[in-house]
């Protein structure tokens, strides 16, 4: 192939960011009226009231009783009423947020409005399918309607913003936060981070049923080093920029009104004391003009870190790199003033954070009615409605992949059939919460087998068999996993004999993945691997069913049981939403949006690797990048999953051959449903830029598109490409569109290979 491009032809395409900034610059816009409220009362504020509001504190204790005496609780009351406290997380209840608001707008001398957090991760009290699993939807519209839910039950119960969402970027399973986020993909990752922002902030932020937003975990925490909890992250610029920074400026773009730093160093430097992250990038090159908090208690830990040498310090150091408020700390509250009247800080650093969450607080409508959000007819009314149980239902259903159906094995016949349901987690009620539940009650998923007990047309024959986990698992502490007591598996074999389809439901418990859950196995836990091969023996007929928070090796699964189902942790509806999948009641449309490795050595493994100087062919043997021990390729690779009908691809056009740097490169597919039922497909468009300044990998999604196509109907998908996706940061964070050769491939994952070609130049 020719290169017609030459380095120093490289254009550094400002006009792309005209579109992205005049959006950013219309969300960004200051309200004149806002603003000079916040103007006026800096000038009524003490120093000390100041970095009051720079102050969060967990509420664990009962507000609405008396303080108990010691201990940090009283002093939390002490400062309350003081005026030394901005916002409270984990507060929740509208009785409860009440009386806490109540001390902060009526006994302090200005009566500061708190903002009230909670980590309304994916839902609050009825819960959706965790995040991961969502992305697996790749429906924008319904993952912004699950946001929209979560932010409804939760503004009724007194709560005004969310740690959410988290939009970490992780190739590594091993993370147990993997669950959190929207996968591997920055393209992906960042239409989900802009869906769920909407959802939670709705248009308006100040109406009683819209909660803030909150972008996390700023930045780079995703890439921790090996996947371990809490680790060094050690990162290239290239990476950073493309890969870690697109959906946090996407979010910011779309509006988000708040960013939480994280626990990692990137390269040597703590988040929390990032001015490169937060000053020079987010406030400054992305002109966010929201406020940052910290992570719990980070500001303490760029002590351990060998960061800061004491609480002053990290206090000196995080006020300066621009982290606005300190979560349960008692860094600023203890130290800032004291650096203020010393001249060691500005004021001003302190005006600008105040002004900051202040503008938040405006805006949240929270200095109209600071009570805005404490209805208990509201509270009553929304909080586990019908609409909200129907919204994550629909999710939990959008949510499931199809990993595996030979011989068509499902959807399951619905009459005269008997089916053996096996496995512990079949008939959990908590498991399939997930991890981040705080609000919700324990026990309160519809489990498989009660979603399974609805269709009647078959005999079901429920064995638990073995348990997989010891105890009673919950968030603080680690899942005992039984690796010995093998009884059930005698009474799971006898169960499947009679048979005539049997469906496991086998994985990890909800409690696996999360925070402080990274996990250096990737197999089926405990003594599942031998349950399902005991059975196996006796009844091969299986309908495998995974509950899980993070890609899993199944290797032996993929190679001998017929049907695999992609469940996830799906939340409360888990039950429903999989009997009408194995059912066929709603065809199943999910795609991965985590690679799947076949062992954990592959990992971290993604699909837009780079080619390197010796890449894989089948006719090299030793001296390529590969492993001797593996298959080259993964498991289930990104973007893949089945449906119970099959699609064709077909005439991928362009509107040209060669494109003007700026101009629409205009993209068409024609797909058909070539199978007997209605489905949907997820159309997913990559590119190749070839040749590049800074290498490019080999596929990276640029579009997609969820058709629904019913039996023998066709569609042509339109996709353009612009100056948005052409391009890419170098290794200074410039964003640069290079002339030269594009492939261009559309198709149902990763992996397809359906490509045309095309040139763009100068
Ligand atoms: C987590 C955050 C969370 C915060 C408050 C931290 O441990 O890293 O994601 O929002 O706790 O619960």
């Amino acid at each position: 192939m020719k290169i017609i491009r030459t380095y120093s032809l490289l254009i550094i395409v400002l006009l792309s960011f005209e579109n992205s900034r005049a959006q950013q610059l219309k969300n960004m816009k200051k309200n004149p009226e806002i603003e000079q409220k916040i103007q006026a009362l800096l000038t009524r504020m003490t120093i000390e009231e100041k970095v009051g509001q720079m102050n969060q504190y967990n509420g664990f204790w009962d507000v609405t009783g008396p303080a108990p005496e010691g201990g940090s609780a009283e002093k939390k009351y002490e400062h309350l009423r003081k005026g030394w406290v901005g916002s409270m997380l984990t507060v929740r209840g509208v009785e409860q947020v009440k009386a806490v608001q109540k001390i902060a707008v009526e006994d302090t001398r200005l009566g500061i409005p708190l903002i009230i957090g909670f980590d309304v991760i994916h839902g609050y009290k009825t819960l959706s399918p965790i995040p991961l699993a969502e992305a697996a939807s790749w429906d924008l519209n319904a993952i912004k309607k699950s946001a929209e839910m979560a932010a409804a039950e939760a503004s009724a119960s007194g709560i005004n913003w969310t740690f959410g969402p988290m939009v970490d970027i992780s190739r590594d399973a091993r993370w147990g936060r993997s669950m959190e986020g929207a996968g591997e993909d920055p393209f992906l990752g960042s239409k989900i981070a802009v869906a769920r922002v909407q959802g939670f902030q709705g248009d308006n932020l100040s109406s009683p049923n819209t909660i803030a937003a909150c972008a996390k975990h700023f930045a780079a925490y995703g890439f921790s080093e090996s996947g371990k909890e809490y680790n060094t992250v050690d990162i290239g610029t290239s990476t950073l920029h493309n890969i870690v920074l697109p959906p946090f400026k996407a979010a910011v773009d779309a509006g988000v009104r708040t960013l939480m730093n994280s626990f990692n160093e990137l390269n040597g430097v703590p988040a929390t004391g990032n001015v490169y992250l937060q000053r020079d990038i987010l406030k400054g090159k992305w002109g966010f003009n929201g406020f940052v908090i910290s992570d719990w208690a980070s500001l303490n830990e760029m002590i351990t870190w060998g960061h800061a040498k004491n609480k002053r310090e990290a206090a000196r150091l995080a006020a300066l790199a621009g982290s606005d408020m300190d979560m349960e700390g008692y860094v600023y509250i203890e130290e800032l003033a004291q650096l203020v009247k010393d001249g060691v800080i500005k004021e001003a650093i302190l005006d600008d954070a105040v002004a900051r969450i202040l503008r938040i607080k405006f805006e949240l409508g929270l200095f109209d009615d600071p009570y805005k959000y404490c209805d208990e007819n509201r509270e009553k009314e929304i909080i586990g409605s019908k609409k909200v149980h129907e919204a994550v239902l629909d999710m939990a259903k959008k949510s499931i992949v199809l990993l595996k159906n030979q011989n068509k094995i499902l959807p399951l016949k619905k009459e005269g059939q008997k089916i053996a349901l096996i496995g512990a987690l079949a008939s959990d009620k908590n498991s399939p919460l997930g991890s981040w539940r705080i609000a919700a009650e324990n026990n309160t998923a519809v489990s498989v087998l009660e979603g399974m007990q609805q269709y009647k047309g078959n005999e079901l024959l429920f064995e638990k068999g073995p348990d997989f986990f010891i105890g009673e698992s919950n968030f603080l502490q680690e899942v005992k996993i039984n690796t010995t007591d093998k009884s059930g598996i005698k009474e799971a074999i006898e169960t499947a004999k009679k048979a005539d389809v049997v469906v496991m439901v086998l994985g990890e418990n909800g409690f696996q993945s999360g925070e402080g859950r990274s996990r250096t196995e990737l197999d089926l836990p405990a003594i599942q691997q031998e349950l399902l091969e005991e059975v196996y023996k006796v009844n091969p007929n299986i309908v495998l069913v995974l509950n899980n928070g993070r890609p899993l090796s199944i290797n032996w699964a993929d190679k001998h049981i017929p049907a695999i189902v992609e469940a996830w942790h799906l939340g409360t509806e888990t039950g429903n939403a999989v009997a009408q999948v194995l059912y066929g009641d709603y065809n199943p449309s999910g795609k991965l949006p985590m690679t799947f490795p076949r062992n954990v050595g592959q990992v971290p493994i993604y699909y837009n690797y780079k080619n390197t100087g010796r890449p894989t062919n089948k006719d090299n043997n030793v001296f390529w990048s590969h492993y001797s021990d593996v298959e080259k390729t993964p498991l289930y690779p990104f973007g893949y999953g089945l449906s119970y009908t099959t699609f064709e691809y077909s005439d991928i056009k362009l509107s040209e051959t060669s494109f003007k740097i700026g101009d629409d490169v205009n993209v068409s597919v024609t797909l058909k449903n070539t199978g007997k039922v209605t489905g949907k497909e997820v159309v997913q468009l990559y590119i190749r830029d070839l040749y590049a300044s800074v290498t490019r990998p080999v596929k990276e999604l640029k579009g997609f598109e969820l058709v629904e196509l019913k039996p023998n109907e066709s569609k042509t998908i339109h996709f353009t490409l612009n100056k948005e996706t052409l391009g890419f940061y170098n290794n200074i964070g410039d964003y640069v569109i290079e002339s030269g050769e594009f492939e261009v491939f559309v198709g149902g994952s990763s992996e397809t290979t359906n490509k045309a070609e095309f040139n763009l130049v100068d």
